[in-house]
Order: structure tokens, then sequence, then C-alpha cells
């Protein structure tokens, strides 16, 4: 027996492929407004783009242990992200089958079923539905596949960051995530261990479409404008002009800063090579928190400069945005996550994340590590994240204006020189262009015409 479902279109529907015509409203220069505010589009984007390649859902460390389970969305579908009795993970969709209720309603827990609340069917947390009350007031078998819940076809992790796709014709996730897999390597690998645990979130909610977050993600031409308050408190309070993001200031697209572009709608900004190259260097960046002053001067009594200071840089916020379309980005020691609610309305949800050392070879500096990894993760999404939520709120009273109706995104475009295309495919561009906005529309429109293989699976 078959347990995969192709999806078509919707019953009596038109697909959504011919509902506009996409090469109009995506240009090489700019976007139509509809493609923020048209809730037609936004309602095909959640099965052509949430559905039709490889989205975020969760972190393996929220999952640890047999039986736990947290719930989450793809798009707009609740799921059920479990670790099941047999320590297989699963998206399971948090939809009764019997008449739709969802089954789950707490954020996380342990269980090895989920009952649900209506009328009291009850399922394995594979999935199968296990029994339900009064059966013998059924005909019907209750033993057919198409009682037990559906799941999201495909779930694959890349070291711990778990994503899933409805798309059956979507490339392996390694494969799809191409050149920006070493770049994500990187950011777990400067930990011991290389690997991290994901701990609770700072959770914004605004007043405007899922798009403009992940047009911003790789956005190094505002930093300078929208931040300025953040850069001008951070650089007050160190009593020096190198804090923060303080090299956006005078000519940012002159540094060794950069942008790529690496496919997929995939993107990263790299600051690293901004860096000093020495033991502190990062730590150096730091803006001044509560405690810091002391923690440092603890850490040199304890383990001497050299050490102190290469500890310290495990607490301060790695300078790179890595950004996995459509709703991914690792930015500072954060995972963010974008969750679309409607049209005009998005969730922004910062997890943080903290140092595991199961090696001991950071001894006990490692608590203090990760008490100061929360006041630098708390800084920016207290008071940098407010800044960007405006802009995204603002942008989507803007594009109520319905006769204005572009949106332009051609800063670097047709200047010679300015945005390279490398042997490998990937482009790179300075650090205040627009370029990485250019492809990932690209790659939204080519998800926007495509006719997808899309299933959802049942367990036998
Ligand atoms: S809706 Fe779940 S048991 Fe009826
Ligand atoms: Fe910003």
């Amino acid at each position: 027996m078959t347990t995969l479902e192709r999806i078509g279109p919707a019953p009596s529907r038109l697909g959504a492929t011919a509902l506009y015509d996409w090469d109009y409203l995506v240009q090489e220069d700019r976007v139509h407004r509809l493609i923020y505010t048209d809730p037609a589009i936004f309602e095909a984007e959640m099965t052509h783009v949430f559905g039709g390649t490889w989205t975020y859902l969760a972190h393996e460390s929220e999952i640890p242990n047999e039986n736990d389970f947290i719930t989450r969305r793809l798009g707009l579908r609740p799921l059920i992200i479990v670790r099941d009795m047999n320590g297989t993970i699963r998206a399971l969709y948090n939809r009764c089958t019997h008449r739709g209720t969802t089954l789950c309603r707490w954020d996380k827990g342990n269980s090895k079923s989920f009952q649900c609340p209506y009328h009291g069917w009850n399922f394995l947390n594979n999935g199968k539905l296990r029994g339900v009350p009064w059966p013998e007031g059924y005909a019907a078998d209750l033993r057919d596949a198409k009682y037990n819940l559906a799941q999201v076809p495909r779930v694959e992790s890349y070291r711990g960051f778990l994503f899933g796709t409805l798309n059956m014709d979507a490339l392996p996730l390694r494969e799809h995530l191409g050149a920006i897999a070493p770049v994500i390597d990187e950011w777990l690998d400067r930990n011991p261990g290389g690997k991290v645990v994901v701990c609770e979130a700072n959770r914004f909610k605004y007043k405007g479409n899922w798009k403009l977050a992940y047009d911003n993600s790789c956005d190094g031409y505002h930093v300078a404008y929208s931040h300025r308050s953040l850069l001008e408190t951070e650089n007050r309070m160190a009593g020096d002009n190198a804090k923060g993001m303080a090299y956006y200031r005078d000519s940012p697209d002159t540094l060794a800063m950069y942008m790529r572009y690496t496919g997929h709608g995939n993107h990263y900004k790299d600051k690293r090579p901004n860096l000093e190259k020495r033991p502190g260097g990062l730590w150096a960046l730091e803006a001044a928190q509560p405690g810091m002053a002391s923690y440092e001067a603890d850490f040199i009594r304890r383990y001497g400069r050299e050490r102190a200071y290469a500890l310290l840089d495990l607490a301060g916020s790695e300078p790179v945005n890595i950004n996995v379309f459509p709703n991914f980005s690792l930015l500072g020691n954060h995972i963010q996550v974008f969750e679309p609610i409607s049209v005009n309305e998005t969730n922004a949800i910062w997890y943080g994340t903290m140092v595991v050392d199961d090696a001991g070879e950071l001894g006990d500096a490692v608590t203090d590590i990760n008490a100061l990894r929360m006041r630098t993760q708390e800084a920016f999404p207290n008071f940098g994240e407010v800044d960007d939520v405006a802009n995204f709120e603002q942008v989507q009273r803007g594009l109520m204006a319905i006769e204005d109706e572009w949106v332009y995104m051609h800063r670097g475009l047709g200047i010679p020189d300015r945005v390279k295309t490398h042997a490998d495919g990937t482009i790179t561009a300075p650090a205040t262009d627009e370029a990485f906005m250019r492809e990932h529309v690209k790659e939204w429109k080519r998800l926007m015409k495509s006719r997808l293989n899309l299933a959802i699976r049942r367990e036998p």
C-alpha cells in the first residue's frame, strides 16, 4: 500500500500558477507591490514556497529524547515535530483526521500518544490511529491508513537543523544547501564539539508581509540609518567608536565584508573579514553589557589573558548572517525564524543558542560563556530588531499606496565589476548591494511558476 498522497490544485480553483503574470510582478530591478499585499498570492505562497522548497522546522536539540515533541508550523500548516517512540523524527500534521481540530495544544512536551480533545480519538506518536471511543459505532475499518495523521513526507537534518518539504522533486537537503552548508559548518565549528543547544526565544510579531523580513536579512544598506540609535548607544557606552555594527558607518562598501548568494534563495553576509584575527578580536566588538567587565577581569584572573580572550570570543556574536530561504537565519549567535500568519502579519522569532561542551574542553568556563551569551543575545533583538520591525510595518503601510506600484532593489545593478559571478555559480557583491534580493526573488518566482510534485505521507 502506498503511503504517499499526491496533492493537486484545490478543487474548483484555478491553480495559483495561472493567476498572475509572474514575469511582470518580478522584474530585474523591481518587484510589484502585490507580492506583499495580495491575499491570493499569499495563499499560493503557502503551498508553492512553504511546501515547494526546504523550509526550516526546528532544531534537534529541542526534542533530544524519545517521545519529545514541539509544535511548529510549515507555512500555515500546524505541525507536531516529534522524536517518536523508536527515535525517528517526524513532522506530523497537528490536525485530527476525524473532524480536523488541532490535535495537540501544547507548545512542547513528552508523550507516546496524542488524544484529540474534541471526541477523544487517540494517535500514537508515529501518526497511527490507535483507538477511538465506542468503535462499535463505525461500520468503516478504522485501520484504513487514511485515518492516520498526515505527515510531511520529507524531513531531513543538516547538523541538527531540521528542514521539511512536501516537494518530492526537491534535491536532497545537503545538495539544496550547496555552498551555504560550509558556512553553517564554520558557524557551528567555532564551538568545541561543533554543536549548539537551542534555548527559549524572544518573540516578535509585526504587521507586515513575511518577505519583508527575508528581504532585510542580508541588507547592509539600512544599518547605519535604521540602527543609528543602537550604534550611538553602543559606542557612547563603550567610550570608543568600534563597537557593534560600527563598521557600517563610514564607507562599508570599501571594507572586506561582502555578501554572497549561493543559490536556491540562500545567501550570507560575511562580516568576519573585518575582524582582527587574534584572541579577543570578536570580544572587542561586543558592545558594553551589564557585568561584562567583571566577567572579563575574572576570566583573565582564572585563565590568563590569551586563553581568557579565546573563551570570551565564544560568547561574542558571530559576525555573519546566514539566510536559508524562505524562513531561516543564523544571525550572530541566534537562530531567527520567520513565520507567516497572514499576508500582512508575521512572527519573527529569535532563538538563543548555548555552547555544549561534551568533551570538557572548556572546563568550568562553559557556564559563564553561556551566561554571557544570553546577555549578548538579548542585545540585538531588544535594541535592533525593534528598528527592523518598525521598518517592515511602515513598508506594509507604504505599499497601500495602490497606484505607486513598484519596489526597487537595483542597488549595485549595472555597475561594471561590482557584482561578480564566480565559477561555482555563487554571486558576490559589496555589503550594501541588493544583489541578494534580486536573486532570492528569482527563486521565489521560479517556485510560484512551477508545477510542483507535492505529497503528504501517512503510516500504512
Ligand atoms: S475532531 Fe478529533 S476526535 Fe473528533
Ligand atoms: Fe536591521
